[in-house]
């Protein structure tokens, strides 16, 4: 009877955790007038695009895992930017081969093929129950009347001015003469008048409208090679997420282009040979059973992984119990991957949210312009930030992204070819029911920090709150360098023998944890203006 109960009572709940309250508190609206989860990530990820404009997006891309109560599946939808037709390998480098900096992230050749809007009406048909239209409809209020400013968001747009001030139209937008202060109000009236476009005409107005020329010509006139053929043919995947188990988890995720999901099941699938739950947290031991874990998963990631349409990815081999296990072996003989120095420049942007519905169906999606405001281009009239995705290409094998992250031919530049990310949306399931759902920012540093968020509620049975209190690190294989937010000074003496340390903020979470007596909502602290509510009956 009790078991009965408490199922009851969790199939009632609902919860939505974003980057911005203003965001969660439309995703909540959705979800307390009936709508599914599905809706209430659409309207989401428009509200988004309007109160979050360093991540969240209509000229970027992301990826949406999405777990349907009714029928037991977990299907993923790749809606992230591809290349034009007419990019090519060398695109970023001069005639001497020299990668050319800065072009692939601030030029007008640094977009890919955006797919937001493709993928919010995919969704929306396929698995929606409300009308689009309404879901859209407070994302234009935002953009029209414009929103708060809150103290930080002020501070990000002055950091990122000299960005802006090389566009016409992010000049006006996101620049002021005396820079922003908090309680600003923020307008975007050209981003209305897009979104009330996209709201009547749907996604044609984006990929073939009105709209679509705006961006072609402003690309054709501007030295561009983004066209109106490439938005024309602009096609989301529906992809098999990549899916693995954790001790008594499932655990599902995004498969390539993402590296995330096979990174991320790679390391739990070495980790799971020692119980880290008898070490202690974030001790020494437990660090560097992680630390060789991430060495060995982001050595994979730079040799092997690349838009599976145009690399073959050893995806069956990476996620086995039996190359994890072998890993382990080498890692207990203190064997590692050979290492190359290269610099690292670390952004944290990319923004992710987490919701579930009443009828237990649960959203992870993120999604992303890349680096804060992407390219910081608007195309003239649409008030659409344009992506850097190009950037997460390897200009030039060998040669580091903005992220440090090395690539190889796998992840090479190829005509409407996905640029690998490091983006994991993830759900992970207790007794075939979702547990946790979670997802951060932070490019490379993602993975990294969903695999800490995880092994906290896991293996040490933290709530949500408590693991997001927990000093993160990051490492990646290159360079050999560990990044932590706040170890003790005793660990890191210790540390610093075998590497360079650098503290620094790690990704932010967002998350909600099911548990059979409540549901916990929690947006990171990390950074301010987050929420996460949640509704459990
Ligand atoms: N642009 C960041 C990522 O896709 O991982």
């Amino acid at each position: 009877f009790l078991f009965f109960f408490s199922t009851f009572l969790k199939a009632e709940s609902f919860a939505v955790a974003t980057r911005h309250h203003l965001a969660t508190d439309i995703g909540m609206k959705v979800l307390e007038e009936g709508g599914n989860a599905v809706d209430a990530a659409i309207a989401v990820a428009f509200a988004l695009a309007v109160v979050n404009p360093s991540a969240g997006n209509l000229g970027g891309g992301g990826f949406m895992l999405i777990h349907l109560a009714k029928t037991d599946e977990t299907l993923s939808i790749d809606y992230r930017e591809r290349a034009p037709a007419k990019s090519f390998e060398k695109m970023f480098q001069d005639d001497s081969g020299k990668v050319l900096k800065g072009l692939s992230l601030n030029s007008i050749l640094a977009s890919g093929v955006p797919g937001t809007v493709s993928g919010m009406f995919f969704v929306s048909e396929r698995f929606g129950t409300k009308n689009i239209k309404n879901l859209i409809n407070p994302s234009i209020k935002l953009a029209k009347e414009g929103f708060v400013l809150s103290d930080f968001q002020a501070k990000n747009l002055n950091k990122y001015k000299q960005k802006f001030l090389r566009n016409k139209e992010a000049k006006k937008i996101f620049t002021r003469p005396n820079g922003f202060s908090k309680g600003d109000i923020l307008i975007q009236k050209n981003l209305a008048s897009t979104l009330e476009k996209i709201q009547r005409n749907g996604k044609e107005e984006f990929y073939s409208g009105d709209t679509a020329n705006k961006i072609a010509n402003f690309f054709q006139t501007n030295g561009g090679i983004l066209s109106l053929i490439d938005l024309n043919k602009y096609k989301i995947r529906m992809l098999k997420p990549v899916c693995g188990n954790y001790r008594n988890y499932d655990i599902c995720s995004m498969a390539p282009p993402s590296s995330g999901g096979v990174a991320l099941i790679q390391m739990l699938n070495i980790l799971e040979n020692i119980d880290l739950s008898k070490l202690d947290h974030n001790s020494e031991e437990y660090l560097k059973i992680l630390i060789s874990a991430m060495d060995y998963a982001y050595n994979d990631r730079a040799k092997f992984l690349g838009d599976p349409e145009f690399f073959k990815v050893p995806q069956d081999l990476l996620i086995s119990k039996k190359y994890a296990d072998e890993i382990y072996l080498k890692i207990q003989e203190k064997k590692l991957p050979s290492k190359v120095n290269v610099k690292i420049i670390e952004g944290e942007e990319t923004t992710h949210f987490s919701i579930v519905d009443k009828w237990g169906n649960a959203v992870s999606n993120t999604y992303t312009l890349n680096t804060a405001y992407g390219s910081g281009i608007i195309p003239t009239g649409t008030g659409i930030l344009m992506n850097n995705e190009m950037d997460d290409f390897s200009s030039k094998p060998g040669y580091p992204n903005a992220y440090g992250l090395i690539g190889s031919e796998a992840n090479k530049i190829e005509p409407k070819k996905t640029p690998l990310s490091s983006m994991s949306p993830v759900i992970v399931f207790r007794d075939n029911e979702p547990y946790l759902i979670t997802g951060s920012p932070g490019g490379s540093t993602i993975i990294t920090s969903v695999l800490q968020e995880i092994l906290n509620v896991l293996d040490f049975q933290m709530s949500l709150e408590e693991s997001s209190k927990k000093s993160r690190i990051h490492f990646q294989h290159l360079p050999n360098v560990l990044f932590h937010e706040q170890l003790d000074e005793s660990l890191i003496e210790s540390l610093k023998k075998e590497k360079k340390l650098i503290k620094r903020k790690l990704g932010e979470n967002h998350s909600i944890l099911i548990k059979e007596d409540t549901v916990e909502a929690f947006s990171d602290k990390r950074r301010p203006d987050g929420k996460a509510s949640s509704v459990y009956k």
